[in-house]
C-alpha cells in the first residue's frame, strides 16, 4: 500500500483531568490525528464531549482533530465544530437524511469530510458519498463506549470499500474504530484500513501511553515487513 499507515489516539479513553499532558505524550510518540468523539445520548447510548473539548484540543495540538460525530441530526451542529476547530468532521450515514448534502456542508466550512457506518450497516449505505467524502470510517464496535471488543465480521466490508475506492481511483481513506491493538490492527491493515483509531490500546496501555504508541507502530511495521 502506497499510502503510509496512520494512527489516531481517542481521547475518549484518555485521561481528562491531564488532556493537555495525554495528547501531548500521545503526539510526541508518534500520532498522526486526534481524534474526538462526540455523542448526544440519542443515536448512541452515551454522552461525551462537545465543540469546547475540541476547542482546547486546538489550543494545545497542531495535529488535524478528526471529528466523529455520533448524534442525531449532525446538520445543526457542523458550524459549531468547524469554529472549534475542527479539521475533519465525520458523520454517521445512519443519521444524516441528505448526506451529500451534508458532505457538501462540511465541505463549504473547509473541513475534510467523513461518513461512518455502524457495524451492522452496509458498505451500499456509503454509495452516495463514495466520490465526495474524504474518509470512510468503518466502525468495528457498535458506537458509544470504548474498550469493547473488535468485531472481525466488519472486515469483509472494508475490503468491499477498498476495492470500490480503488476502482474509482479514489484518493478517499478508510478509517476503522473500535477495538483496535497490536493484535487486531494486522487484520485491518490487511483488508485494506488506512487509518487506526485507537482509545484503550494507547491511553490504557498499562505501561502508558508511549507504550501504546509503540505497539501499534510495531504491528503496522511488522505486517509491512
Ligand atoms: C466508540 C468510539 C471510539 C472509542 C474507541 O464509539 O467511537 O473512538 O473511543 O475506543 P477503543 O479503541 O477502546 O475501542
Ligand atoms: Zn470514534
Amino acid at each position: 500500500m502506497a499510502f503510509k499507515p496512520l494512527i489516531a489516539p481517542s481521547i475518549l479513553s484518555a485521561d481528562f483531568a491531564h488532556l493537555a499532558d495525554q495528547i501531548a505524550e500521545a503526539e510526541q510518540f508518534g500520532a498522526d490525528w486526534l481524534h474526538i468523539d462526540v455523542m448526544d445520548g440519542h443515536f448512541v447510548p452515551n454522552l461525551s464531549m462537545g465543540a469546547q473539548i475540541v476547542a482546547a484540543c486546538r489550543r494545545v495540538s497542531e495535529l488535524p482533530l478528526d471529528v466523529h460525530m455520533m448524534i442525531e441530526k449532525p446538520e445543526n451542529f457542523l458550524d459549531a465544530f468547524a469554529e472549534a476547530g475542527a479539521d475533519h468532521i465525520t458523520v454517521h450515514a445512519e443519521a444524516c437524511e441528505d448526506l451529500p448534502q451534508i458532505l457538501d456542508s462540511i465541505h463549504s466550512l473547509g473541513c475534510k469530510a467523513g461518513v461512518s457506518i455502524k457495524p451492522a450497516t452496509p458498505a451500499a449505505a456509503l454509495e452516495s458519498a463514495l466520490g465526495t467524502a474524504d474518509i470512510l470510517l468503518v466502525m468495528s464496535v457498535e458506537p458509544g463506549f470504548s474498550g469493547q471488543a473488535f468485531m472481525p465480521e466488519v472486515l469483509p466490508k472494508v475490503a468491499a470499500l477498498r476495492a470500490s475506492l480503488d476502482a474509482l481511483q479514489s484518493k478517499a481513506l478508510i478509517e476503522i474504530d473500535g477495538g483496535i491493538d497490536a493484535h487486531t490492527l494486522p487484520l485491518a491493515l490487511q483488508a485494506g484500513v488506512n487509518v487506526f483509531v485507537a482509545g484503550s490500546a494507547i491511553f490504557k496501555h498499562p505501561e502508558g501511553i508511549a507504550a501504546g504508541m509503540e505497539s501499534l507502530q510495531g504491528a503496522i511495521m511488522e505486517k509491512q515487513q
